[in-house]
Order: structure tokens, then C-alpha cells, then sequence
């Protein structure tokens, strides 16, 4: 059983990749000490190229630690269910849907999940002036670890965003939810446990994801016993109306700033980080789950979708 053959994707060429690479260097030590064989292969946009790697390695599963366009969005997906080797994670629908913020949030919605109130602009129509009033955010559809992601509360953060956008033509303006940020783990559709981030400054940006020291992690999230349960309910909901299959997180405001506290689911992630910061493996970590263990079930639900 441990010498089972494992290629273990990492890199690509999204926004993340520098993510993607301290996530799969993780899974790759993790997965050598459990006595695998493993092969990194860092995925670059070179279908032959990844082909004849796959070829030489000849892996049994792929454990796909990618992140962002490209990995997480069904198109490695679709490449591993044309060579049929089970790989970990979402198939191609699940995982093209979750990473289109409107697409998923439609779902989301038809289901009766909250989400923040939000319109789907051109970059023209952003540059024409305020879409919303603030604070509002802009986001981009289809990216991850905040990258593109801008609160607006003035004049400077607006400017600033149309001046660094890099994500294309669309642009989703939601409305800025106050309170507070509950980060929910499923795995196999249960959800495990929920964990609040307080950032010491700002908001749970690039930095506050990745720099130690720059995001307190409170776990488990400090809710009263309803509420706690409640966002539970809520990521499995939202993982099952995906179509969502093995390790997933949902990301949530929660909005206590009123008499009627409420969650707004801001999406689903198909490839949660598996970085030393990142909250999945630490959400685990809790209810007894430890790393190791946590790849292990994701090896044993590989799987083609198709
Ligand atoms: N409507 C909102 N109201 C308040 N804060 C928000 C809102 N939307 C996003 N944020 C803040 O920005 C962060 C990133 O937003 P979001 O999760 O949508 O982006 P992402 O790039 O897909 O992130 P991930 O790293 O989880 O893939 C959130 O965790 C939250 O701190
Ligand atoms: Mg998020």
C-alpha cells in the first residue's frame, strides 16, 4: 500500500503560485515520511511537457496541490480525467463552479444561502466611478488568496484598485459585510469545525494570510453553540449544492454588528492551502485530525469524476 506511486502537482502559473509551491512542498515531505513515492511536478502551462512527465513517473494518484487559475479551476482536472488517474479534490464541474464567484454564488443563493449583496460590473463601468455605495468590495470572478481583493472605505482605496487591477474585464462589487471572519473545514461532507481570523491590521489580505504573526487564529471560532452549529450546517450545504467531493473550506462573514446576527457565505475553496499558516490542516489539527492524516484521506478519496 505505502509504495504507492504519487505525483504530487504543484506551481502552475496562477496568481498563487508561490502559494501552490509552499502548499506542495508540505504535501510532498508529509507524504515521503508516510513512506509513499513521491515525485514533484512543477505544473507549468506545457500540456506535452506535463504529459511526458506523467508518463515517466507513472503515478497511481495525483495529489493535486494547486491553487488558483489553471489547478483549481477544472482545467487540470479535465487533463487528469482524459488520462484517468484518480487525483485528489473536486472534479471538473465542481471545481470550474466554485471558482467563478458568480456561478457559485447563484447557487449558493438558490439554495437560500446568504451572501453579501453583490453586482457583476465591467472594468469600464468601474473606472466610470463608484458602483456601489461604501464600503464596498471589488473583487475579481476566478482568483484566490485575496489577490485583486480591495475593501473600498474612500476615495485612495477605489483609485488604488482600478491603478493595480490585472483580472480582466470582469469585476465583482459586493457590499462590505461588518463583524466578523469564520472559516469553516469539510471533509467527505461533514463539516469538522470552524475557526475565526482576527487580522491584526486591515483585512484577511495576502499578507495576513501568509506572514506569521499577522492574523490571530481563534479556534474553535468563539460562537455561541447556535451560530457555531449554524455555519456548520451552512459549508456543508454549500459543499454538497457544488457537487463538492474530499477537503473543502468556506469562507463566511459574520455579521453580528445587529440585533439579527447573520452569516454570509463569500465562497467556496476546492483546494484549500496546505501551507504552515493555512487554516484547514490547523481546523483538523482540533478535532484530532493530524496532518498526516489529513492527506491520507484525501489519497483514500481520489478518484476520476467521469
Ligand atoms: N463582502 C465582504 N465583506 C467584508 N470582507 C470581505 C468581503 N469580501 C471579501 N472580504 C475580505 O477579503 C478576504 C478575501 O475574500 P475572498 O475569500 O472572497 O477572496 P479569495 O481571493 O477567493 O480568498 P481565498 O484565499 O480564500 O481563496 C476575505 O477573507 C475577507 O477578509
Ligand atoms: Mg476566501
Amino acid at each position: 500500500m505505502k509504495s504507492k506511486k504519487i505525483a504530487v502537482l504543484m506551481g502552475g502559473w496562477s496568481s498563487e503560485r508561490e502559494v501552490s509551491l509552499s502548499s506542495g512542498n508540505e504535501v510532498v515531505a508529509a507524504l515521503s515520511e508516510l513512506g509513499y513515492s513521491v515525485k514533484s511536478i512543477d505544473v507549468q502551462r506545457n500540456l506535452p511537457k506535463l504529459l511526458q512527465e506523467l508518463e515517466e513517473v507513472k503515478p497511481e494518484i495525483v495529489f493535486n496541490a494547486l491553487h488558483g487559475v489553471g489547478g483549481e479551476d477544472g482545467v487540470i482536472q479535465g487533463v487528469l480525467e482524459m488520462l484517468q488517474i484518480p487525483y485528489t479534490h473536486c472534479g471538473v464541474t465542481a471545481s470550474a463552479i466554485a471558482m467563478n464567484k458568480i456561478l457559485s454564488r447563484k447557487i449558493f443563493q438558490y439554495i437560500g444561502l446568504a451572501t453579501p449583496p453583490w453586482k457583476l460590473i465591467s472594468f469600464d463601468q468601474l473606472q466610470e466611478g463608484h458602483p456601489m455605495e461604501m464600503p464596498y468590495v471589488i473583487k475579481p470572478i476566478g482568483e484566490g488568496s485575496s489577490r485583486g481583493v480591495t475593501l473600498v472605505f474612500n476615495e485612495t482605496d477605489y483609485q488604488q484598485s482600478i491603478k493595480e487591477w490585472n483580472f480582466g474585464e470582469d469585476v465583482l462589487i459586493e457590499k462590505f459585510i461588518p463583524g466578523r471572519e469564520i472559516h469553516v473545514a469539510v471533509i467527505d461532507d461533514k463539516a469538522i469545525g470552524a475557526i475565526e481570523i482576527k487580522p491584526l491590521q486591515g483585512f484577511y489580505d495576502y499578507t495576513a494570510k501568509y506572514t506569521p504573526g499577522k492574523a490571530e487564529h481563534i479556534m474553535p471560532a468563539p460562537l455561541t453553540p447556535d451560530a457555531y452549529q449554524e455555519v456548520l450546517e451552512l459549508a456543508e450545504k454549500a459543499h454538497k449544492a457544488l457537487g463538492c467531493h474530499g477537503v473543502t473550506r468556506s469562507d463566511f462573514r459574520y455579521d453580528d454588528t445587529t440585533d439579527n446576527p447573520k452569516f454570509y457565505i463569500l465562497e467556496l475553496n476546492t483546494q484549500p492551502g496546505m501551507t504552515p499558516l493555512s487554516l484547514v490542516p490547523e481546523i483538523a489539527a482540533y478535532v484530532g485530525i493530524s496532518f498526516k492524516d489529513l492527506l491520507e484521506k484525501k489519497i483514500k478519496a481520489a478518484r476520476c469524476h467521469q
